[in-house]
């Protein structure tokens, strides 16, 4: 697939990365109908703005702090995903919940990561939650954003099983290692799906 053909993703991400690296991993092969044309986060030191760079991605913070009220940052991420004409918009580790001025912006264009069997564990700590459920599996779920809290339609998910002396830090290791596989493959997924635009 030419670079000109591929569709433009942008990534949104508060810490780590790792879901937005093998995103870019995956961008990078001529065949994938992506690549990654802006890495936004809301916080200036997550790590995951390093590694962008080291891939010579563009990356823009947009910190909510630095505005004065939530509509006027609503409007500058709006602003600065439509100037980079993007296609798909993932969230990978982005700690924000959307608002429906952002999420009525971008119809059926923006998508999630979560480190749960949705709708099983939704919210802030899906893996310690699965933990103290005693649940025997969990997993973790591509899905469409709307204005809920990891409530918009499935579009992939991956089981993981719970095993004994689990803690959330190796648990969420194991299930991060899947969730590399899945966003890759569910983007690669939605692409196929989007409407010419
Ligand atoms: C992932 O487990 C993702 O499912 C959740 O936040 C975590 C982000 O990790 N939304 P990373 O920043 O991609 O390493």
């Amino acid at each position: 697939m030419s670079l000109t053909s591929k569709k433009k993703l942008a990534i949104l991400v508060s810490g780590t990365g790792s879901n937005m690296q093998a995103l870019i991993e995956a961008a990078k092969k001529p065949s994938y109908p992506a690549k990654v044309q802006v890495v936004i986060s809301d916080k200036k030191n997550a790590p995951a703005l390093e590694k962008a760079r080291k891939h010579g991605i563009p990356t823009i913070v947009i910190d909510p702090k630095l505005f004065g009220s939530k509509i006027d940052h609503d409007q500058m991420l709006i602003t600065t995903i439509k100037q980079y004409q993007i296609n798909l918009i993932c969230l990978a580790g982005y700690m924000r919940i959307l608002s429906k001025t952002v999420v009525d912006a971008f119809p059926k264009k923006i998508i999630n990561i979560h480190p749960s069997l949705l709708p099983s564990f939704p919210g802030l700590h899906p893996v310690k939650d699965a933990l103290t459920a005693g649940a025997k599996e969990t997993g973790t779920t591509v899905h469409f954003v709307d204005e809920g809290v990891d409530t918009g339609p499935i579009i992939a998910q991956v089981k993981v099983s719970i095993q004994k002396g689990d803690t959330e830090d190796i648990l969420h290791e194991r299930i991060k290692k899947e969730e590399h596989i899945l966003y890759p493959k569910a983007v690669e997924k939605v692409i196929h799906e989007l409407k010419t635009d």
